[in-house]
This record gives C-alpha cells, structure tokens and sequence, in this order.
C-alpha cells in the first residue's frame, strides 16, 4: 500500500521529502505541497496509487491518462518477450530466429499454450489432438454459403469463429481443464479450415474438406487449392514458408487485437467469442490489414520510376508508407528480417513478380531517407509478408486471415494465462469526462437548434 508522507506544504528552501526506500517513487502535488511515496515493482507504479492523489478530500484522486496504452501494462504475462529498442522478440524465452529455423508452427503454439516445448510423446499427442479437430460443423457451411459471393474472407472467418461458440455451449465453463483444452485444441485445428472455406466461398469453388495425412501448413495449402486431383501434394518449399509465416505471427505480446481478446475476455465469454474480438481488431488496416494495405499501395505506385513522387506524397502526410513503422520495434522488425531472408525460397519455387523488386527498391529508397530513418521507421512484418503471398497466388484479401490463423495460437494462450491470473478483473477504463453537466431535457417542439452541443457524428447533407 503506498502511504501519504506529509500533509503540510514544505517550507521555503526545503528540499522536498526523501524517499525512504530505494523501490519507491516520491511525487510531491505541487498544487497542495503534499508529497506521496509510491511502491514501485518491476520498474512500474500502480496508477491506483495515484486515486490518493488528491486536492480536495471529496475529489475522485488523480488518474493516469494514457489513451493508446502506450506506457500502461495492462497484466502480467510470460509468454512473450519484446524489446523494441534492440529488435528482439522471444517466446518463453526462445528467439523468434531459432523457432524459425527449428521449429514448426504447432510445436511453437505447443510452447506459447504449455509453456515449455514439448517432449517427443507430448508433441505427438498435441498433433494428432489438432488434427483430428480440423473438421468443421456441417452447418458451418450452411452458414458461410450464406455469405454474399464477395464478402471479404476476413468478415466470414470474424462471424464464423463467433458462431463456434453456439456449436460448442460448454465452452462458456472458462475454468473447465477439459473444456479450455478443447476450446484450445479446436480453435487452433479449426482456424485454417474456416480461413479455406471463405477462400472457396469467394472462388464460387467447393470446399475442401480436411485431410488429415498432411501437415497442418499443407492441409491449408490443400483446402485452399485442391481441385481435381485426387490428393494434394504441396510444393515442399511452399509448405515450409507458410509454416514459419504462421510462426513469426504466433503471438506479439499485447498488441490491439491480443489486447481485444484479453478485454472481451475479462468479462468471463467464452473463448470463441474473445477470439472472435481479437480478429475484429486484426482485421483493420493499422493492424492484421496492413498487408493487404501494402500490396494496394505497391499496385498504386505502379513502377519504380513513380517511388520518389510517392515517398514526397508521404513525407507531405497525403500518403502513408504502409508496412513502416511499428509501435514497438524502433528498429528493423525482426520478423521482417527472417520473411525476407524466406521470401528468395519462395521467389524461386514461384513466378517472377514484378511487385517484388517495386518493394524492394521501395525499402531501399525509404531507409535512404531521412524523414524515415529519424523517425525510425523501418520495415515490419506486413512489408514482405504480402509480397511473399501474392507469390504464392493468395488473393490480398486472404493475407490478414492467414496472420489470423497463425496469431489464434498466441491469442488463446494468451486468454488462458489471463483466465488464471488471480489479478485478472473485468477491464474497465476510466474516462477524462469533457461534455456538458446538469443540462435540462427541452421539449421537442421548443428546441431552436442553436444552443446544440456537437456531437462526433455529422449527418451527411
Ligand atoms: N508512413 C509515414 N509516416 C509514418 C508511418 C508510416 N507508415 N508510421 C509512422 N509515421 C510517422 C508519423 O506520422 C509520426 O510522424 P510525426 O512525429 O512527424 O508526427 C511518426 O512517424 C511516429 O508515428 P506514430 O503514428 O506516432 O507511431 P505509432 O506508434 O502511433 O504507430 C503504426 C505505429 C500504427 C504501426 C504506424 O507506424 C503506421 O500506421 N504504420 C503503417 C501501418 C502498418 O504497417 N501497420 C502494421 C503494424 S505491424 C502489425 O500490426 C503486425
């Protein structure tokens, strides 16, 4: 509990209160003269230790406003580790580069759910447990054929990965061991078939049902694109990519749409429908939808010819560089690094895209300058990602439904680290109050209109 120190105002030529402990934080009210120490643990304060903050005994007490969250922890977690300042990123420890070039995507999600990386027999039992799930209610399809021939496959995967939660009632029983492992199990199974059944819906082709002989990147690749053949044999090089795309998106600690799935989560919902909020989030273009924002821009840009009058329209603020910059790394996104270094593999096992090189040149002129370089603004993840599906023959609009396929594996981790924590309560931000007070209902016949307060909407005219 932090303590109030003095109440009286400090003399003239005082110094001021000297804190008593090493692990505190003295604040001095300079409107009062009151001076407060503050616990700090792990290098933060609470901030309802400031609601002690006061002026007047009957005030509500100092709050801390930060809209974005851009200096607030909002838990506790041991399942990713970010320092943005270095380019580091590490789950449970383990750098993001050595889960690439070792790992595979289930086993990866294996270590973000369980927290270690599972022996031979339990890595084993987690496979044949994801893939025996990938199967989807019959209805399900019922429900996506209802869908609009070009809904966006983002929407379908939002309004499907909700509707799980009617199929699977229990799953409401957040504290349940058997049903949080099937809700876990499901969801990771379940995503790709539900992410290839919009794909088809938009193709106007069949849906293609799982086959559980292949490996979970190359069962996706098989229900995206299996057409006559009796079975699907993905190109080997193709599988592999995919594979460690779903690794570098796996989990980012808490991002909006992790910190989507934890709010809507605090409230004790299921965990199909917290998901589906975290893929709410994903979908904009700030988010999951930059990638499919990139490849736009890049067909705006058209040539390498037009990269220096685009970069003048952002550095104009008329256009955004889309792919630059993150709020955490500022610093070249690891996960940039490693899909570039893949994205050659690809390259080669596919045709020549001329997207590519407008990318790459795009890069190289935009790290040249110093509009960019001074605001650290590099690459991330979402630059190449898009570039590496549109070689793939992935339709945009399906990029930020695969990120969400790969990132369900960090989002139910995280929902289940969250369910267990004994600090965990429903979230509940506070507000900095700025509208009218104590105004009185007029009758509608007597309002002029002038005295009108203006609201965020406007009316079109
Ligand atoms: N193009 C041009 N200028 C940019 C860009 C960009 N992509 N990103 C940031 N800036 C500028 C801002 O205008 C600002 O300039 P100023 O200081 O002169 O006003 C400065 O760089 C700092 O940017 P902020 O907006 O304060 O950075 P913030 O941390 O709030 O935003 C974000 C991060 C949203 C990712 C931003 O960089 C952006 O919009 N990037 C493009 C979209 C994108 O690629 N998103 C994917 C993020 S990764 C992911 O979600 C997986």
């Amino acid at each position: 509990m932090s303590t109030e120190q003095q109440s009286e105002a400090p003399a003239e030529g005082d110094e001021g209160p000297v804190a008593s402990g090493n692990d505190t934080l003295t604040v001095t009210d300079n409107r009062t003269g009151r001076s407060y120490e503050l616990p700090i643990e792990d290098d933060t304060i609470k901030a309802l230790d400031l609601r002690q903050i006061k002026v007047h005994e009957e005030d509500f007490g100092m709050m801390a406003f930060d809209p974005a969250f851009t200096n607030t922890a909002s838990c506790r977690s041991a399942i990713t580790y970010i320092d943005g300042e270095a380019g580091i990123l590490e789950h449970r420890g383990i750098p993001i580069e050595q889960l690439c070039e070792h790992s595979t995507f289930l086993e990866v999600s294996y270590l973000l759910v369980f927290g270690e990386l599972p022996t031979r027999p339990q890595l084993e039992a987690w496979v044949h447990d994801v893939t025996i799930h990938t199967f989807v209610h019959e209805d399900i399809k019922k429900f996506l054929s209802g869908f609009r021939y070009d809904a966006h496959p983002m929407g379908m995967l939002l309004a499907s990965t909700g509707a799980l939660s009617t199929f699977y009632p229990d799953a409401n029983k957040i504290l349940d061991p058997i049903e949080r492992y099937l809700a876990t199990i499901r969801l990771i199974a379940k995503m790709p078939t539900l992410a290839a059944f919009s794909y088809r819906h938009n193709m106007g082709q069949p849906y293609v049902y799982p086959d559980n002989d292949l490996s979970y990147p190359e069962n996706f690749l098989s229900m995206m694109f299996k057409m006559t053949e009796t079975k699907y044999e993905p190109d080997p090089r193709l599988a592999k990519a995919i594979d460690v795309l779903f690794i570098l998106h796996a989990d980012h600690e808490q991002n909006c749409s992790t910190s989507a799935v934890r709010g809507v989560g605090s409230s004790d919902v299921d965990p199909y429908s917290a998901v589906a909020a975290g893929i709410a989030a994903l979908y904009g273009r700030l988010h999951g939808g930059a990638n499919e924002a990139v490849l736009q821009m890049l067909r705006r840009i058209e040539s390498v010819d037009n990269i220096p009058s685009f970069l003048d329209a952002v550095k104009k603020r008329e256009e955004k560089l889309m792919g630059f910059g993150h709020r955490v790394y500022k610093n070249y996104d690891p996960r940039a690094r490693i899909i570039k270094s893949h994205a050659d593999e690809v390259f080669e096992a596919t045709e020549y895209n001329p997207l590519v090189e407008l990318a790459t040149e795009l890069e190289k002129q935009a790290l040249d300058d110093d509009f960019f370089t001074s605001r650290k603004l590099y690459p991330n993840v979402d630059f190449y990602s898009g570039i590496i599906y549109e070689a793939l023959k992935i339709p945009p609009g399906m990029f930020t439904v695969i990120f969400a396929i790969a990132r369900t594996a960090g989002w139910i981790a995280q929902w289940l680290e969250m369910t267990d924590d004994p600090d965990k309560k429903i979230s509940r931000p506070r507000q900095i109050y700025t509208g009218a007070r104590e105004a009185n209902y007029i009758p509608l016949g007597e309002r002029t209109g002038e005295d009108r307060i203006s609201g965020p909407a406007t009316r079109p005219s």
